[in-house]
C-alpha cells in the first residue's frame, strides 16, 4: 500500500509529506520511503498557529477557522507532492496526517474538580480526504491519553522498525521544536523500547532568533549567530537544574513548557547580556540536557553503541558538536544512514501509524507513552462519494 504522510511539528515551521510504501504486519510489517518534501508555512499562518498554541485565549471560532483553514493547507500539501512526486492519486490508498498540535498536556491536572490530560491536533481531516478523494486517519493522539498514556511519543513504535538490531543497542535523537529520544536496547522486543522528550529541542532557538532580528528570521540559519557567542555559565547551570530534567520518564513536553512564559524567564535570567550570548546559552541548553538525560535515564538501563540523530537540530552544527563532544565511546550517526531521511522521518512515522490503524491493530509503545495498554490510533475519515 502507498501511504502518504503529513505532519508539521511544533516549530511550525511547515507541512512535511511523506511517500512510503508499506506491507505486511508486525512483526514483520515493511515500510520504506520514497519520497518527500516539505512546504513551509506563509509566515502569517506561521505566526496564527504559533499564537493558537502559546496558550493565549482565542475564541472558539478562530480554533475552528485554523482547524479548516490547515485542513486546506495539508489537503495542497498532499496534492502538490503527489504531482511533484509523479505519483496519481489514485495509487495513493491512505494519508495519515498528524495535523498540527497546539495544545498538549500528557499528564491529568485537575480542571473543573476532575484530573483531565488532554491533546488538541488540528488540520481538518475531512478536508483532507474531500480535497484527495484519499481515506484519511487523522488524531491519532486521544485515543491513547484515554487509555491513560500522555499521547506522545508515538514515533517509538516506527524507530523500533527502523532501527532495531541485535547486537547494537540504539537511541534514535529526534530535534525538532521539542528533543525527544527512543531507546531501542540490543535484541530488544518491543516491550523493551522506552522513551521520553528530553526537553527543548529548536524552540527556545527559534523563538530568540526571530526576537532579535524583529522577526525577519524564523531560526539561527547554522547557528551563525549562536556562534559569535559565549554562553552565559550561570544561567546554563541554573536552567540544567530545573524540575523538567529530573524528573523520571516518560514525560513529555511542549511550547506549554518552553514557549513564550520560558523565553520571558530566560531573558529575565540573562538581561543586559548580547543576543548572541543568549542565543549561545539557549543553543547550548539542547545538548547538554539531551546528554544529561542519557546518563541520568538510558545509560543506567541500557548499553548504547549507536546515537541516530533527525530533525531539524541536526542540521544545527553547534548542537551536533556539543552532543559529540558529550558522547563518549557512543556513535553518532545520522538517520540518513538507515533509510529515512532525518528530516522525513515524522511525516514517515505517521504513515506507518496510519497503516496499522487501517488495518485495526495498535502502534502505541505503551513503556513510551505510560498507556495502560496497547491503542489503535487515529480516527478514519472517508472522502466523499464520488469526487473523483
Ligand atoms: N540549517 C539549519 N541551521 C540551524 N537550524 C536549522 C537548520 N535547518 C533546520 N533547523 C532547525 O530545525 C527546525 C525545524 O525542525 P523540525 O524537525 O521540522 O521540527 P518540528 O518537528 O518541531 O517541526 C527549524 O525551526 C530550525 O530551528
Ligand atoms: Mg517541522
Amino acid at each position: 500500500m502507498r501511504v502518504l504522510g503529513l505532519l508539521s511539528g511544533t516549530s511550525a515551521d511547515g507541512i512535511d509529506v511523506a511517500l512510503a510504501q508499506i506491507d505486511g504486519a508486525p512483526p514483520r510489517l515493511r515500510a520504506r520511503i520514497e519520497n518527500f518534501l516539505t512546504l513551509p508555512f506563509p509566515p502569517p499562518v506561521r505566526r496564527a498557529i504559533l499564537r493558537a498554541g502559546e496558550g493565549r485565549p482565542a475564541p472558539a471560532s478562530e480554533i475552528s477557522r485554523l482547524n479548516f483553514l490547515l485542513g486546506e493547507l495539508f489537503a495542497e500539501a498532499a496534492l502538490a507532492a503527489c504531482r511533484r512526486f509523479r505519483v496519481p492519486l489514485a495509487k495513493i490508498g491512505l494519508i495519515g496526517s498528524h495535523g498540527q498540535t497546539i495544545h498538549h498536556q500528557g499528564r491529568p491536572a485537575r480542571f473543573l474538580g476532575r484530573p483531565i490530560a488532554a491533546t488538541l491536533q488540528i488540520g481538518e481531516p475531512a478536508v483532507i480526504a474531500a480535497r484527495t478523494g484519499v481515506p484519511t486517519v487523522a488524531d491519532f493522539r486521544p485515543a491513547d491519553v484515554a487509555c491513560g498514556g500522555q499521547g506522545a511519543p508515538l514515533v517509538p513504535f516506527v524507530d523500533f522498525l527502523l532501527y532495531r538490531h541485535a547486537e547494537r543497542g540504539r537511541v534514535a535523537l529526534n530535534i525538532g521544536g521539542i528533543a525527544n529520544l527512543t531507546v531501542i536496547p540490543a535484541g530488544a522486543r518491543e516491550r523493551d523500547v522506552f522513551a521520553f522528550d528530553t526537553g527543548p529541542g529548536n524552540m527556545l532557538i527559534d523563538a530568540l532568533a526571530s526576537r532579535y532580528s524583529g522577526g525577519r528570521r524564523a531560526f539561527d540559519v547554522g547557528a551563525r549567530l549562536a556562534a559569535r557567542g559565549r554562553p552565559l555559565r550561570s544561567v546554563l547551570s541554573r536552567l540544567l537544574a530545573e524540575a523538567y530534567f529530573r524528573r523520571q520518564p516518560p514525560k513529555t513536553a511542549g511550547r506549554e513548557e518552553y514557549g513564550r512564559a520560558y523565553v520571558a524567564r530566560l531573558l529575565r535570567m540573562a538581561s543586559g547580556a548580547r543576543a548572541e550570548d543568549v542565543l549561545a546559552t539557549a543553543t547550548l541548553l539542547t545538548p547538554l540536557s539531551i546528554v544529561d538525560a542519557l546518563h541520568r535515564f538510558v545509560f543506567p538501563r541500557a548499553r548504547v553503541d549507536d546515537l541516530i540523530v533527525s530533525g531539524g537540530g541536526a542540521s544545527n552544527p553547534l548542537i551536533l558538536a556539543q552532543l559529540e563532544a558529550g558522547l563518549g565511546r557512543v556513535r553518532l550517526r545520522r538517520a540518513e544512514e538507515f533509510g529515512v531521511p532525518g528530516d522525513a522521518k515524522e511525516a514517515f512515522a505517521f504513515a506507518v501509524l496510519a497503516y496499522q490503524t487501517w488495518h485495526r491493530r495498535p502502534a502505541n509503545v505503551p513503556q513510551a507513552t505510560g498507556a495502560r495498554v496497547p491503542a489503535i490510533l487515529g480516527k478514519v475519515v472517508y472522502p466523499c462519494r464520488g469526487n473523483h
